[in-house]
């Protein structure tokens, strides 16, 4: 599908990645973006943008959001924390796309891209390659995001509907809020300079993908590829360890902190502590990422020291 003219509504859209998709989207269609506001920004869209604020799963607010005009819907809407180990949190994502999908349905709008997540690979071999089995997630967050692909998958297949599935690295840059790595340790380190708490052993080792390498392959993603429904792993070649996050984010702040270490070789209950994903399809298609995971995490960092993390 060519991105240019279309009118897209953005689910999630004034959060972090969506927010960044709405700049890069912003200039050649007509945006609505549907947002609670609750962990997204009025100030971080571009001027323009048609915003509703509300619950996606309110039928006014959906329904408002979605309407027979609309060509295209990327689903960001999420309650994204991995960390969470509620049972609960399979039921609230499943029921934004469900809501997504009935809305759809109703005002036949037949094109969906959705923000999955490389914890669908539980902790699979290296690289991951998109038709890896069996998908084994091992958090809440990561069982619902397969939950929301497959429900997907039925209207692709059985309701004519064009899907994209983004499997996202860790994706870093600007905007970026605490309860991610970089974020956090900015706000130790400015508690205190002369010490560093890193979660683990530090040995856990992931790939990391700056937000506009990540807008720009689902841009691309969506107008190269138009399968029923289109499954594509976003991240880099290269991984990075939490240590070296620790190492980069002291050595932009000019500081050289005592490390201690919470053990064990994963941060949380779910955390998967290593992941790296084939990005052969991706490449296949035609597009690659500008930067390396180290380089990802070293510009974001200079981006989020920008940032004042204090009032979060
Ligand atoms: N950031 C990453 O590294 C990463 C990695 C893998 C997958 N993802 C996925 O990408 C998507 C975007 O992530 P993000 O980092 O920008 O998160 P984010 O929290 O910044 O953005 C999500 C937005 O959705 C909004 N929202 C949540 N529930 C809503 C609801 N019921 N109705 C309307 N709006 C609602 C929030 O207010 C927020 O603005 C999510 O689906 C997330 O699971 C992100």
């Amino acid at each position: 599908m060519n991105l240019d003219g279309k009118r897209i509504c953005l689910t999630g859209g004034a959060g972090f990645v969506g927010s960044h998709l709405a700049d890069r989207l912003a200039p050649d269609n007509d945006l609505t973006v549907v947002d609670t506001f609750d962990n997204g920004r009025r100030e971080w869209l571009p001027d323009g943008v048609d915003i509703v604020e509300g619950d996606i799963r309110e039928d006014t607010v959906i329904g408002e959001a979605i309407t027979p005009e609309t060509d295209l819907v990327f689903h960001l809407a999420a309650d994204k924390d991995p960390s969470r180990d509620e049972v609960g949190q399979f039921r609230e994502n499943n029921a934004l796309t469900e809501s997504v999908v009935e809305r759809c349905r109703e005002a036949d709008v037949r094109n969906i891209a959705f923000t999955s997540s490389s914890v669908v690979y539980g902790e699979a071999p290296r690289p991951t390659p998109e038709d890896y089995a069996p998908l084994e997630p091992i958090s809440i967050y990561g069982a619902s995001k397969l939950g929301e692909e497959s429900l997907l998958s039925v209207h692709a297949h059985s309701h004519d509907f064009t899907v994209w599935n983004f499997r996202f690295a860790n994706i870093v840059g600007r905007r970026l809020q605490l309860g991610a790595v970089i974020p956090d340790f900015i706000r130790k380190l400015r508690e205190d300079p002369s010490e560093l708490e890193i979660l683990g052993d530090g040995r856990q080792e992931k790939s990391y993908m700056h937000v506009s390498d990540c807008v720009e392959a689902m841009c691309y993603v969506v107008e190269h590829a138009d399968a029923p429904v289109n499954t594509y792993n976003l991240g880099t070649r290269t991984t990075t360890s939490v240590r070296t996050i620790a190492d980069i984010v002291a050595d932009e702040m000019g500081l050289d902190p005592d490390y201690s270490f919470t053990g064990g070789d994963r941060g949380w209950v779910g955390d998967v502590p290593r992941m790296r994903l084939s990005i052969e399809k991706l490449a296949a298609l035609g597009w690659e990422p500008d930067d390396s995971s180290d380089d990802a995490v070293r510009q974001a960092t200079r981006e989020l020291l920008e940032q004042d993390f204090s009032s979060d």
